[in-house]
């Protein structure tokens, strides 16, 4: 928490504010990540539009699928923007948000090797509530082609997408965590762009 914008600070940055919803992760970014050029405030994403400066470049890691209304997130960003300038962010990919948590996430062989990513209920959109091992939590889940469309309905251009993708040898040396990568993106990544 925080790192982006230790990065950007280090890069130059004039300025960086960095907003989470949670005053204990801002708490850990003040104390890991500080800089005099950062600041990092308490804020809901969804209340951007009272922030009322205009910034170069927007960065956003593994937020919005706490978002409800995308659409509404997406204008609100390029309005605090200035012409020209960059959107880069992550998500949890669509095909990982499909879960709902009442299914196992793969089939496994009787080794217990998963064969299949399993998953159901692409088309249904909306909140997933997940039962995890600390908490649980809520997201909201997409489909590709409307978190594609709702980039595009907001004006940016979009310069490049990745989907998460972990290395063969990664894969074999860890293959209790990232076992399941080769069958199903967990993330994927977009670098967008203002332009007018
Ligand atoms: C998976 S963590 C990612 C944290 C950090 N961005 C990173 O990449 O290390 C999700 C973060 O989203 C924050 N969050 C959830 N809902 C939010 C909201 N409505 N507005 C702002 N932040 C929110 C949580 O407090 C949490 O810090």
């Amino acid at each position: 928490m925080g790192q982006h914008a230790k990065q950007y600070s280090d890069m130059g940055a004039a300025s960086v504010l960095g907003i989470d919803i949670s005053e204990k992760m801002l708490e850990y970014a003040r104390a890991h990540n500080k800089a005099c050029n950062i600041t990092y405030h308490q804020m809901a994403m969804e209340d951007i539009y009272h922030i009322g400066r205009q910034f170069d470049l927007v960065t956003s890691s593994l937020v919005f699928d706490y978002v409800e209304d995308f659409d509404t997130l997406l204008k609100n960003i390029y309005m605090l923007m200035n012409k020209n300038t960059q959107l880069v962010f992550s998500m949890s990919h669509p095909m990982a948000t499909a879960y709902d948590g009442t299914y196992d996430r793969y089939t496994r062989s009787e080794s217990g090797e998963r064969l299949y990513a399993n998953i159901s209920n692409y088309f249904v959109e909306g909140c997933r509530k997940i039962k995890w091992v600390l908490d649980d939590y809520e997201l909201y889940h997409r489909t590709f082609s409307n978190l594609l469309n709702s980039i595009i309905k907001s004006g940016f251009i979009i310069e490049e997408c990745q989907e998460s993708h972990i290395s063969d040898e990664m894969r074999m040396q860890y293959p209790d965590m990232f076992g399941g990568t080769i069958h199903c993106p967990d993330f994927v990544f977009f670098w967008c762009k203002k332009t007018v």
